[in-house]
């Protein structure tokens, strides 16, 4: 046994807090032989005294006052578990200028005023870690921020997001539609009653947001990221990709593009061969580029409480050892300071399905119109449908500005019905 301790303070106690409290119990010889120290849980802070846990708290540190516990000045290391901007924010400020350390897996939090979380971490001279906020029990943040640390990244490509991954999936191995995929998934506790935040890409869009500040040292916020989510993905998207070769994934990028960032989030199909494809369900994986390195792939558990309390437990173990050595561990890393990419300079190949009469001549017509925004076309298919016709084309690489010219003049020809789909496509070497 070790004499001394360090007192922990857990803010929420639902999903990811309840396994939070239960390793920390189950393990607490552990922690104290790893750590040096024992772990104390000195209070937990909930909205509802009264609510079913999946966990028994010990009696007496239920509260629902966060702010006072934060406040108290002996308190060495806070988790902050309750999600949302506020008061998840003034908590953690708080926490900090009170002399703790916090460890956060909230990603909306620190992609949208991240920078102001980490100047507060630095003025206190305490330590600010969140490995759970990016596709939970995968170790990604440490990766970025230390294993390559002296490599130069340049993309990162990850399915983030374990739901739209499930819907997808599902849309792919059995030829469902969106909503059908989306009840599925919903029935199966995959999705939430609300499925907006993951559907239209927003979660996706605050992890892109944190793995492009990591991954290129520089300060990128949800608002600097593209989004689109997968609601507008058909059957019949999925069904061209698979005869292509490829699989629909929701795809969180972010690359370096002439020392600029780009950052976005969207469905894009990806080949089969490719180690993104392989990731089934509702797993995650993050795909990283480094020039001496080379290719990485991290894959996991995305979400679920007890794989999220792994990451968060695994920050615990190492800002607790900080607190015993009086020091602190790597901070916020943005001295790059490089500008965000605007989404029309975005360089990538496209997939786009077009309804046409079926005549002589609508071939060439077709190809002029790209050719006349410099999209060059690496191949078409063309099926025969009664008077009808569809045209699947797939381009060469070309900014996103060129292609959404091209589209527009579709549209407007008379011999085309209806541009059906436009879809992106990833992960071949450029
Ligand atoms: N769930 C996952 O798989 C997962 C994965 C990665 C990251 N995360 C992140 O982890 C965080 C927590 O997620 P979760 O799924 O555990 O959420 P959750 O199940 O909804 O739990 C939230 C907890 O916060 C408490 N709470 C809410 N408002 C509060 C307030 N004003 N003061 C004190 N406590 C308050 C709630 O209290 P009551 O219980 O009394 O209502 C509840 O215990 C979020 O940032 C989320 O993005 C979650």
């Amino acid at each position: 046994m070790s004499d001394k301790s360090l007192k922990v303070v857990l803010l929420g106690c639902g999903s990811v807090g309840s396994q939070v409290v239960r390793l920390l119990t189950e393990q607490a010889a552990d922690l104290e032989a790893r750590v040096g120290a024992r772990i104390e849980l000195a209070g937990v802070a909930v909205r509802r005294l009264d609510a079913a846990r999946e966990v028994e708290v010990p009696a007496g540190l239920l509260t629902t006052d966060a702010a006072g516990l934060v406040a108290r000045g002996d308190i060495d290391l806070v988790i902050e578990v309750i999600g949302g901007l506020e008061p998840a924010r003034s908590l953690i400020l708080s926490a900090l200028e009170n002399g703790a350390s916090v460890v956060t897996a909230n990603k909306a939090l620190l992609a949208e005023d991240g920078p102001r979380l980490f100047e507060a971490a630095a003025k206190a001279e305490r330590d600010l870690y969140y490995e759970a906020a990016v596709a939970g029990a995968i170790p990604i943040v440490r990766p970025l921020r230390e294993s390559l640390a002296g490599d130069r990244v340049t993309r990162v490509m990850g399915i983030v997001n374990g739901t739209t991954n499930f819907i997808l999936d599902k849309m792919d191995s059995s030829g469902a539609g969106f909503s059908e995929a989306l009840e599925e998934a919903q029935e199966l506790g995959y999705a939430e009653a609300d499925p907006t935040a993951d559907v239209e890409g927003f979660d996706a869009a605050a992890k892109a947001a944190i793995l492009a500040s990591l991954a290129f040292h520089s300060r990128v916020t949800a608002a600097d990221v593209h989004r689109e989510g997968i609601s507008e993905v058909t059957a019949a998207d999925v069904a061209s990709a698979r005869e292509m070769g490829a699989v629909v994934k929701l795809l969180a990028i972010a690359e370096l593009r002439e020392d600029r960032v780009a950052v976005r989030v969207h469905p894009a199909m990806i080949p089969r061969s490719h180690p993104l494809a392989s990731v089934r369900g509702a797993y995650n994986a993050v795909f990283v580029e480094s020039q001496a390195a080379g290719q990485l792939m991290f894959y996991g558990p995305g979400a679920g409480g007890s794989p999220t309390a792994s990451a968060i437990l695994g920050d615990l173990v190492t800002v607790a050892r900080n607190r015993l050595s009086n020091t602190t561990g790597a901070g916020e890393s943005a001295y790059a300071d490089r500008a965000v990419q605007p989404m029309g300079e975005t360089h990538t190949r496209y997939h786009v399905a077009i309804d046409v009469e079926d005549r002589a001549g609508v071939l060439s017509a077709v190809a002029q119109a790209f050719a006349e925004h410099e999209v060059s076309i690496q191949t078409v298919r063309q099926e025969g449908r009664g008077a009808d016709a569809q045209l699947v084309v797939v381009s060469h690489r070309a900014t996103d500005a060129q292609l959404a010219a091209t589209v527009e003049q579709l549209r407007t020809m008379e011999i085309v019905r209806e541009v059906t789909s436009v879809m992106r496509v990833e992960g071949e070497s450029e």
